[in-house]
């Protein structure tokens, strides 16, 4: 049953990748490539336009870093689909047609389209891009007839438009594409050494693949619960980055232990983050060796994209043909 299932997802090119993308979005996808599913994912290079089209020239670099980051991590490039949404031109022409049948209510209606607006501030989202995000990330996912699409529950209202636009697109010119469902997520909290949630634009981040004294300056400069200043001071693991680490990290004892005697006082932050270094720093030399085994071997990542790419084309393609067809264009 599993393995009849399409999977698609997909990531703006951000570069190297973190701990939040691993613990939230890539390990969900392994899980799914490992389930059998059919992967496909992609590097949402158009995306990243709708909020940054005056910086394109790290565009393919940052790309390169994050297939290569998520290869690292375990993503598996024999049998998932790796490709870049702009070697696909495809999308570009769904996108358009779909432009024809969406109401510019639909578009307003996204709750996220609102919410950015209000709270980007720094910069310009009055554009046609940024409002038709929603849009081309439908056409991303049903050009392919993904049925399945791992998502935050953050992303779940994208994917309810997305399924409106289907059945619109169904009603007006007959039976093309599946509705696609959300594959929620368990996303795991990560928070940025300063305590805010991790991310590259509040440079708290820290990176997969980083170990050794690198990885250890930043866990023991994290910010902890700030109710203890001192070592006798209890503290809340529940609002600790820290301990939120623990939970994906360490084993269930250690979690217990870190659960019970935080609360007490029982440990101070120091040996706690030691504990977490026992288990976190192996893990991340890990993909540190295959990142660097990796970088040296830049050529063959690059051939696994490019075959991903001419394998993404074709399925795209043939379902353009359909479209085509069924709009008698
Ligand atoms: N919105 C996603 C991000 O910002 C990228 C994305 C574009 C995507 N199209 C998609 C994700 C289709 C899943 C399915 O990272
Ligand atoms: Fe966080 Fe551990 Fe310190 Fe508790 S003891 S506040 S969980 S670092």
């Amino acid at each position: 049953m599993v393995s009849t299932r399409r999977v698609l997802s997909g990531s703006r090119p951000t570069g190297r990748q973190h701990l939040g993308n691993l613990n939230g979005a890539i390990k969900n996808w392994i899980n799914v490539q490992q389930q059998g599913a059919e992967c496909f994912f992609f590097s949402a290079d158009w995306h990243a336009l709708t909020t940054a089209y005056e910086n394109t020239e790290n565009v393919r670099g940052d790309e390169l870093q994050m297939f290569v980051d998520w290869i690292a991590c375990g993503v598996d490039p024999e049998t998932c689909t790796l490709f870049v949404q702009s070697a696909v031109k495809q999308h570009a022409e769904l996108y358009l047609l779909l432009a024809m049948i969406t109401p510019n209510g639909w578009l307003e209606r996204v709750p996220t389209y609102k919410e950015q607006q209000q709270n980007i501030t720094n910069t310009d989202l009055n554009t046609y891009g940024f409002l038709g995000y929603p849009l081309l990330q439908t056409a991303d996912i049903i050009i392919y007839k993904a049925n399945t699409v791992p998502v935050g529950l953050d992303q779940v209202p994208h994917l309810e438009f997305s399924r409106e636009v289907v059945r619109r697109f169904n009603h007006l010119y007959g039976d093309v594409f599946p509705e696609p469902e959300a594959l929620l997520m368990p996303v795991a909290k990560v928070l940025g050494t300063d305590g805010r949630k991790m991310s590259k634009s509040y440079g708290n981040d820290i990176a997969v693949g980083e170990a050794g004294e690198s990885l250890k300056k930043k866990i023991m400069g994290m910010v902890t619960d700030p109710a203890r200043k001192r070592r006798q001071d209890p503290g809340n693991p529940d609002i600790c980055g820290i301990y939120m680490l623990h939970q994906l990290y360490s084993s269930q004892d250690t979690i217990d232990l870190v659960n019970r005697e935080c609360r007490t006082a029982g440990i101070g932050c120091v040996d706690c983050k030691k504990m977490l270094l026992e288990k976190l720093d192996p893990a991340q030399q890990a993909i540190h060796d295959k990142r660097e085994a990796l970088l040296k071997n830049l050529d063959f990542v690059r051939g696994k994209v490019e075959a991903g790419n001419n394998k993404a084309r074709e399925v795209a393609e043939r379902t353009m043909a359909q479209v085509r067809q069924a709009m008698k264009l």
